[in-house]
């Protein structure tokens, strides 16, 4: 199975013309974008062979919710992924794990991809010991609560440890070798606890060109999702190939 490279651009960039530049210099096969919102209408228009990805739905697909966008609205724009419970939401916008797993549910019963993102802390991962498995377990145990077993064939996992996450300048980052044996663990569990033996499983936290093929060599790491280095075109370009 050839492996999944999707981009995360987060805040950025700052307008609907960059963001349809950037678009063009990324747009290739095998890769997924995710824009802000508000571009996405845009770059449905400008990638040819990327997939467009949104960062975030919400769990209803109609009301009165001021501000959220519907997984229905999403998927009639041409959106295919969508990524739900990334570290920073949880982290700014104080998303619980309730609120993930009704927004996992509501993306899955759509048949689009979802790309859950779980991942322990700086703090529990200094514990060792075991501490970080038994996060990341409880967060999947959570996150996919009472969801039928029968949607989850759209379920994409992306274990990204939260302090390895835009850590450039710090070059704290989780090495290949480690995040395969996570990965494999986290895969085991989503076979024992899901009945999932082919589950899909990226990995996250400072992915760039040059650290890019160390971790996609790894047999249980089905892809990456980048950040910032979905912003450089030379960079994301460069990831996977
Ligand atoms: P990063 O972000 O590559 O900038 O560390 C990854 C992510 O948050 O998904």
């Amino acid at each position: 199975m050839s492996k999944l490279i999707v981009g995360n651009w987060k805040l950025n960039p700052e307008s609907a013309s960059e963001a349809e530049a950037l678009a063009s210099a990324v747009d290739r096969r095998g890769t997924v974008v995710c824009p802000p919102f508000l571009y996405l209408a845009t770059l449905k228009k400008a990638l040819k062979r990327a997939k467009l990805g949104s960062q975030d739905a919400f769990w209803l697909n109609s009301g009165a919710y001021t501000g959220e966008v519907s997984p229905s609205q999403l998927k009639s724009l041409g959106v295919k992924y969508v990524i739900v419970g990334h570290s920073e939401r949880r982290r700014f916008l104080l998303e619980s794990d309730e609120m993930i797993n009704r927004k996992v549910e509501a993306v899955l019963h759509l048949k689009l991809n979802a790309i859950l993102c779980i991942g322990e802390d700086l703090e529990t991962h200094g514990r060792g010991g075991g501490a970080a498995l038994a996060y990341i377990k409880e967060q999947l145990r959570r996150d996919l609560d009472n969801i039928d077993v029968k949607y989850l064939k759209n379920l994409i996992v992306a274990y990204e440890p939260v302090w390895a996450i835009s850590t450039f300048q710090t070059g704290l980052r989780d090495t290949p070798e480690n995040a395969q044996k996570t990965i494999e663990q986290i895969k085991d569990f989503l076979a024992k606890r899901y009945r999932l033996s082919q589950s899909v499983v990226l990995y996250g936290g400072s992915v760039n060109a040059a650290n890019a093929s160390g971790y996609l060599s790894q047999a249980s790491i089905d892809g990456v999702l980048v950040g910032a280095a979905s912003l450089k075109p030379n960079e994301f370009n460069k990831i996977g190939i």
